[in-house]
């Protein structure tokens, strides 16, 4: 990352942005206005990335902000531009995502900080060895003076392809729950067990992952994903006395998901009741559903028009930073064709074409709102 951080600021720099690294580890650059006091646009998307991930996920969304001021030349508008890179978006090694985007919008607390890593090694002594200070979270609060927030994206789904559009309007972000299951039997010997006698851990979460399956398949809208299993203590001739799960729950309408939650955990429940085992499920993340802001997502169609693009609005199945940012300050998506549909993979990939439309739509979009901000002051 900080690698990442040298190169992009390399970029920036030259273009005239004051770059810097908060104490979460975003990186944070501000472009000026044309003249003070005026108000901020953030443009971001994060910068971490899943294992075995493409290379355009979260990343293409700083690289297009970094493109659209040095597609300005030079012109300043009547308020400042931040680009954010965000640190620990995807969540992947704390078990909980957007920590880097949640600093903006002071929702980095001690629980936060104490959460650890599969090393055991907690959020706060990872800031300490990427060299930050956790003291100094409160610098990385978004600027007062922040009026809107926009982010490039990825699909990352079939929608766009299927439709033949190179571009889209996000009109609001599906909302997430994460869990971490635990089930608690008893390890004993491979071969002398019988198998009436056994209390597999491994056994009754696979019965349990196809009930996850089941309930999605027949809920519409739903979607459900047991991502990662672990079962110890992990020898071929041992039965496991533990398995613990992931499970990810997305629906766009909040209580339908949160039921879905509720009836997955019963039956986890139910079935470790029947094999004699228990069963602990710890929460994660219960992150509503977010719509994106009506006048910037109007404008974002408008634009879209105007650059040739017939303006269509989706709903993003894809948890991002704008619904963390949307807390705080009115914020709009803008999504790239995703060819193949394929995301979370090294075979994700974008039309350079389709960059190239972005470029244009969000420098359009960024003459198109000046008039608005240039009247409109605003408190994050
Ligand atoms: O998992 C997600 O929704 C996103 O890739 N962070
Ligand atoms: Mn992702
Ligand atoms: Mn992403």
């Amino acid at each position: 990352m900080h690698n990442v951080h040298g190169e992009i600021r390399r970029w920036l720099e030259p273009l005239g942005a004051c770059v810097r690294v908060d104490a979460v580890g975003n990186l944070r650059a501000v472009y000026p206005a044309s003249d003070a006091p005026a108000s901020t646009v953030m443009i971001g998307s994060h910068l971490d990335t899943v294992p075995n991930a493409g290379a355009f996920d979260g990343v293409l969304g700083v690289v297009l902000a970094v493109a659209c001021l040095e597609a300005l030349g030079g012109e300043r508008l009547p308020y400042a531009i931040e680009v954010a890179g965000f640190s620990e978006e995807e969540g992947v090694r704390f078990g909980v995502p957007f920590i880097g985007s949640r600093a903006l919008v002071g929702r980095v607390d001690q629980g936060l900080l104490s959460l650890q890593d599969a090393r055991g090694i907690s959020v706060r002594e990872a800031i300490q060895d990427f060299g930050l200070d956790p003291q100094e979270l409160g610098q990385a609060r978004l600027r007062p003076e922040t009026c809107a927030y926009l982010e490039f994206h990825l699909e990352q789904g079939p929608v766009l392809e299927k439709l033949g559009l190179p571009l889209a309007a996000v009109e609001a972000i599906a909302g997430q729950s994460r869990y971490e299951l635990t089930f608690l039997g008893r390890s004993n010997h491979a071969g002398t067990t019988p198998m009436d006698l056994r209390f597999d851990a491994l056994a009754a979460a696979a019965e349990w992952i196809l009930l996850v399956e089941r309930l999605a398949k027949s809920t519409a809208g739903l979607v459900a994903t047991v991502g990662s299993i672990e079962a110890q203590p992990g020898a071929t001739n041992v039965i496991a006395g533990e398995a613990r799960l992931s499970l990810d729950v997305r629906h766009g309408d909040d209580a339908a998901r949160k039921s879905a939650v509720d009836s997955l955990v019963q039956q986890a429940r139910e079935v470790g009741e029947r094999r004699g085992l228990s069963v602990r499920a710890a929460q994660r993340l219960d992150q509503s559903a977010v719509p994106m802001d009506a006048f910037l997502t109007a404008q974002l169609e408008e634009t879209l028009r105007q650059t040739g693009c017939p303006p269509r609005r989706m709903v993003s199945g894809a948890g991002h930073d704008a619904m963390i940012l949307a807390e705080k300050v009115p914020s709009a998506m803008i999504f790239l064709r995703t060819p193949g549909g394929i995301s979370h993979h090294p075979a994700e990939s974008v039309a350079i074409d389709d960059v190239a439309k972005a470029i244009e739509a969000g420098l359009h979009l960024l003459h198109q709102i000046a008039p608005t901000l240039r009247s409109r002051t605003c408190r994050a």
